[in-house]
């Protein structure tokens, strides 16, 4: 079949709300010089998933941004664990709460493996997936899968990346997703080979444009890194962001000694909008962002 193709310097809409998803996709896509915009962007409503699948709701996601009138990118991912056949599957996200507390999320994970006693041998097997769709306006649209294949690990370990990252080990290595650094994750990421698949489809004939170093503070990283944290390992993984960012560009914060920093911090704290199920240590990276800025 002859795909309608994207041509290079097309606006594409990444029809996601999740901060952490939409700034992986945005990296993925820059060096072929797409400008992304999200759908939180354009204030494109988030449709609720109601489908059962990974690639039905990719397609529902996808259609719905498209209708905003230009090509639309979604993402549907989670992690399907064996001995839950399948489970938490497409309800990945739904397992960390309203809070969206992944904390939890890995607790949930803990004990349902634990009362089929699929912690006493082997570590229990699992995969990620993601289900990439483009779609266009008109409603053509293309469907791309990628899996990472793993373990599991209890407890969780590590600070990067986000969601059931700090429990999972991919087949070959021995850290854990959060344990990785991102780089390493994405080069093997259940995102990335949807992505390649995409790309195989859609982009070849982009060419690539040179990597250019963005000058200046990574604030879209770090706010998708504050707003995805859940637990304090995380926490501290992203203090350690925000020093090295301090070091490299330090002369552009708002605050830049102790004593400004922690006025802003006491005005973020003092004014802060704190929804009731947000995990604590997501509400203090949130804080401390606030307060660098
Ligand atoms: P959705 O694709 O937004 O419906 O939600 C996918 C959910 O799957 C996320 O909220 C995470 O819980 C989980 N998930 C997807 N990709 C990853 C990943 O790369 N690391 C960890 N968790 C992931």
């Amino acid at each position: 079949m002859n795909m309608k193709q994207l041509e290079p310097g097309s606006r594409l809409v990444v029809a996601s709300h999740n901060p952490g998803k939409v700034w992986e996709i945005k990296e993925l896509i820059a060096p072929y010089g797409f400008d992304a915009v999200s759908a939180g962007d354009l204030n494109l409503a988030e449709p609720e998933e109601t489908e059962t699948t990974f690639d039905g709701n990719a397609r529902l996601k996808a259609l719905a941004a498209a209708g905003s009138g230009l090509p639309a990118l979604a993402d549907d991912s989670g992690l399907e664990i064996d001995a839950l056949d399948g489970a938490p599957g497409v309800y990945s996200a739904r397992w960390a709460g309203p809070g969206k507390d992944f904390a939890l999320a890995m607790q949930r994970v803990h004990d349902a493996l634990a009362e089929k006693g699929a912690w006493d041998g082997l570590p229990p097997r699992a995969n990620f997936i993601s289900v990439l769709c483009l779609a266009w306006p008109t409603g053509e649209h293309r469907l791309f899968e990628g899996r990472v294949y793993g373990t599991l690990r209890w407890p969780p370990r590590g600070g990067n990346g986000f969601g059931y990252d700090p429990i999972f080990v991919p087949d070959g290595e021995t850290r854990t997703f959060g344990e990785m650094e991102p780089a390493a994750k994405y080069a093997i990421s259940h995102r990335t080979r949807a992505f390649d698949a995409f790309k195989r489809d859609c982009l070849e004939h982009v060419p690539r444009t040179a990597a250019t170093g963005k000058g200046g503070r990574d604030l879209e990283a770090l706010d998708a890194a504050a707003r995805n944290l859940s637990t304090e390992a995380e926490l501290a993984k992203f203090i350690t962001h925000l020093r090295d960012d301090l070091a490299r560009n330090g002369t552009t914060w708002s605050a830049r000694d102790l004593a400004s920093f922690l006025a802003a911090l006491e005005s973020a704290a003092a004014s802060a909008d704190v929804p009731d199920a947000e995990p604590r240590w997501r509400t203090l990276a949130r804080l401390l962002l606030a307060a660098s800025r």
